[in-house]
């Protein structure tokens, strides 16, 4: 797929998700590219005068969301949104997810977390039968060479993220290092996110898993978007 259709299919997914947001709502916003149409629309809706707030999951989702003149709120005044909208580097059959390339992965499976529905979207590149790309961890620095030999241990190969336009490691939001860690294909990915989630010294992996039946996958294209759902 072309540049352009890349970004025509994430504009066309993002402005679905962003005509399904309702008078009154408070949505998680998600980080990324194709979110970043989704909350074009949503400014647009709101100069037509739609009432909505949104819970940014990164510095850059609330500096666009206040450059687009969406009001920004928290989950400590909302623990639980009506809907979240996200991106996601990675989807398979089951709605299963790998997120983390913009290393929002932890705010953002927070907000996953208390929203009530999820829309992911996403173009069709994102969309395979196995999930096989590296899965973004978030690791605290102290403990980073623990953490390393314990991924090692299991079978995958971390790779320390590094900064662009900045050197040594991408810090993240919260502080903290990503290592990028390649397993191939992902037999089980709860198996595998089950494994993460419980080593010390890992904040959040980029595998979501347990979101699946609350989660509708919005795939644009040329023609439109398609809309997918948990069985
Ligand atoms: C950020 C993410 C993004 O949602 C994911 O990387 C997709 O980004 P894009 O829409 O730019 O392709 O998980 O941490």
């Amino acid at each position: 797929m072309s540049t352009t259709a890349e970004q025509n299919a994430k504009r066309k997914a993002g402005n679905y998700a962003a005509d399904l947001v309702e008078d009154g709502m408070v949505v998680g916003l998600g980080t990324g590219s194709t979110v970043f149409y989704a909350m074009e629309r949503l400014s647009e809706r709101i100069s037509d005068g739609l009432t909505v707030q949104g819970v940014p999951t990164s510095y850059q989702a609330a500096m666009r969301a206040r450059h687009l003149g969406i009001p920004v709120t928290t989950l400590d005044d909302y623990p639980v949104l009506d809907m979240a909208i996200d991106g996601a580097d990675q989807v398979d059959g089951a709605l299963r997810l790998i997120k983390g390339r913009g290393a929002a992965l932890f705010r953002e499976k927070c907000v996953a977390a208390a929203a009530d529905e999820i829309f992911i979207v996403v173009d069709p590149g994102k969309v395979t039968s196995i999930l096989d790309a590296p899965v973004p961890v978030e690791v605290v620095p102290f403990a980073l060479a623990p953490v390393r030999m314990a991924i090692q241990e299991i079978g995958g190969d971390p790779v320390l993220r590094e900064g662009i336009k900045k050197d040594g490691p991408v810090v993240t939001d919260n502080g903290n290092f990503i290592l990028d860690c390649t397993f191939g294909p992902i037999e089980v990915p709860e198996r595998l996110e089950a494994l993460l989630s419980v080593m010390i010294g890992i904040l959040e992996c980029g595998l979501f898993c347990e979101f699946t039946q609350k989660t509708t996958v919005l795939i644009g294209d040329a023609g439109g978007c398609r809309v997918v759902r948990a069985p």
